[in-house]
C-alpha cells in the first residue's frame, strides 16, 4: 500500500496534467466551419491580434476562390475562459470583405466551438443600391486537429 501511493499519485498527475497544460480557446490553429470553409490561425501576440488565411467553400457569384488572408483579434484565455474575437476577411479573388465576429465556447465534451455572425459587403456601383450590399449569416466552426494528435 505504501508504495502503491507514489505509484498513484503519479499516475493521477499523468491524466489530470494534460487538460491543465491544453488552453482551449487560444484560436491559433485550423478550423472547418458548417459550410467546409477552412481557416488557418497564426499565433496570437501579447495583446490577442493575429494574422491568418481563410478558403471559402462557396462565394456569391460562383467565382473561382483563392485562399484568402484575415486579420482579427481576440481577448485573452487568461482573462476569458470563453472569449470573444473578431476577425475580417479581405477575399483577394472578389472585391468584397466579411467581418466576422463570435465567441469561442467549450462544449460539454470539451471540444472548441466558435459560434460567429458575419457581414459580407458586396461592392456596388450606384449609391443607390447600397441597400442590398450587405449579407448576414452565421457559421459554427470547428477545431480540425492534426492526425499527431
Ligand atoms: C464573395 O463571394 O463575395 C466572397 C466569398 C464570401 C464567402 C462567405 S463569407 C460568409 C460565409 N462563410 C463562409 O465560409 N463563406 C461564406
Amino acid at each position: 500500500m505504501v508504495q502503491a501511493t507514489p505509484f498513484l499519485l503519479v499516475l493521477s498527475l499523468a491524466l489530470v496534467a494534460p487538460s491543465f497544460s491544453s488552453r482551449k480557446c487560444v484560436l491559433t490553429g485550423k478550423w472547418i466551419n458548417d459550410l467546409g470553409s477552412n481557416m488557418t490561425i497564426g499565433p496570437m501576440n501579447e495583446k490577442g491580434d493575429f494574422f491568418g488565411n481563410y478558403t471559402t467553400t462557396v462565394t456569391v457569384n460562383k467565382t473561382e476562390t483563392r485562399t484568402s488572408p484575415m486579420l482579427g483579434s481576440q481577448h485573452l484565455t487568461k482573462e476569458k475562459s470563453q472569449p470573444t474575437f473578431g476577425f475580417t476577411v479581405h477575399w483577394n479573388f472578389t472585391d468584397s470583405v466579411t467581418v466576422f465576429t463570435g465567441q469561442c465556447f467549450v462544449d460539454e465534451l470539451g471540444n472548441e466551438v466558435l459560434k460567429t455572425m458575419w457581414l459580407l459587403r458586396l461592392p456596388e456601383n450606384n449609391i443607390n443600391d447600397d441597400w442590398k450590399a450587405t449579407m448576414v449569416g452565421t457559421n459554427v466552426f470547428t477545431r480540425l486537429h492534426s492526425q499527431k494528435e
